[in-house]
């Protein structure tokens, strides 16, 4: 059991949990992943480690409810126990000195890619941030990512901060940015991780990516997270998460995660059916 210090909405729909984990947090390093089960009863969720505290001995992940796990996360309230927390799992980034760094992220990638520009930073790269949201009431996190980066940009699609648009927009804001990019890194959904790197593809720039795929054990066994990059079959979970993204089939990628979108889906029907009982009784 691991007893969750706090878990507060920070946007709508997104939560930030803190979770006491001693030994994840004394291991951890960016770019890497725990799976999370909230109660003895659930199933499996992999979320990437947003941040960590070795001292404190905790952990935090940043999550949007999407199904009925994440929905059970949420519900946990501050001082109840996570049944499972696994890891530090997966590859971390890969760091280096790599001259300057677009951190891309959208979604819950805004916090995951906090500790990849973080150690990039200290590492003596130039690093610009970019965040994408659709709108700025669903943008958080913004001094935190100033603390670790050279720049901050942020694009909405509906205007209401930073510059207007989409993750389309990437080729034109990199033409703003005081150097040119010579490593691209993008953390969120699937699409935005997609769209990004064919965005890049033709401009050359080296992209990677973190993929999210379904995932049960996170150690390699049973297959689930099963993916494509290069023409040869991956493991996300023991081969990744990180991969380069002009090189992932994203098609399969996309197809996997919606195996299984009935079923998620199901029991939030099931809670809204329930309500309109309630409500028409
Ligand atoms: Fe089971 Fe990757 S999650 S092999």
């Amino acid at each position: 059991m691991f007893l969750l210090i706090e878990n507060k909405m920070i946007v709508p729909n997104m939560y930030q949990a803190v979770i006491s984990a001693p030994e994840i947090a004394a291991a951890a390093q960016a770019g890497q992943f725990v799976i999370i089960r909230p109660t003895e009863e659930s199933e499996r969720i992999p979320l990437s480690l947003s941040d960590w505290d070795a001292a404190r001995g905790t952990v935090s992940v940043v999550y949007m409810i999407v199904g009925k796990t994440t929905g059970q996360l949420a519900a946990l309230v501050a001082g109840a126990n996570v049944a499972t927390v696994a890891g530090p799992l997966g590859n971390p980034m890969e760091m280096g000195h790599f001259g300057h760094v677009a951190c891309i992220g959208g979604c819950y990638g805004i916090a995951s890619i906090y500790p990849v520009a973080r150690q990039l930073k200290a590492l003596g790269n130039r690093v610009s941030i970019i965040v994408e949201a659709r709108s700025s009431y669903l943008l958080f996190w913004q001094q935190k990512l100033k603390s670790v980066c050279d720049e901050l940009v942020v694009i909405t699609r509906d205007g209401s901060k930073g510059l207007t648009g989409h993750i389309n927009s990437l080729p034109a804001i990199f033409t703003k940015l005081p150097l040119p990019v010579d490593r691209a890194i993008i953390n969120g959904c699937n699409y935005l991780m997609m769209r990004g790197s064919e965005e890049t593809r033709p401009l050359g720039i080296r992209t990677i990516v973190s993929l999210n795929t379904l995932m049960i054990d996170g150690t390699g066994m049973c297959g689930v997270c099963r993916c494509t990059v290069g023409g040869a079959t991956k493991f996300a979970c023991v081969d990744g998460p990180h991969f380069d993204g002009h090189e992932v089939n994203w098609d399969e990628v996309t197809r996997r995660r919606q195996a299984y979108l009935r079923e998620e889906l199901q029991p939030l029907r099931s809670s809204a059916g329930e309500f309109a009982n309630l409500e028409q009784g």
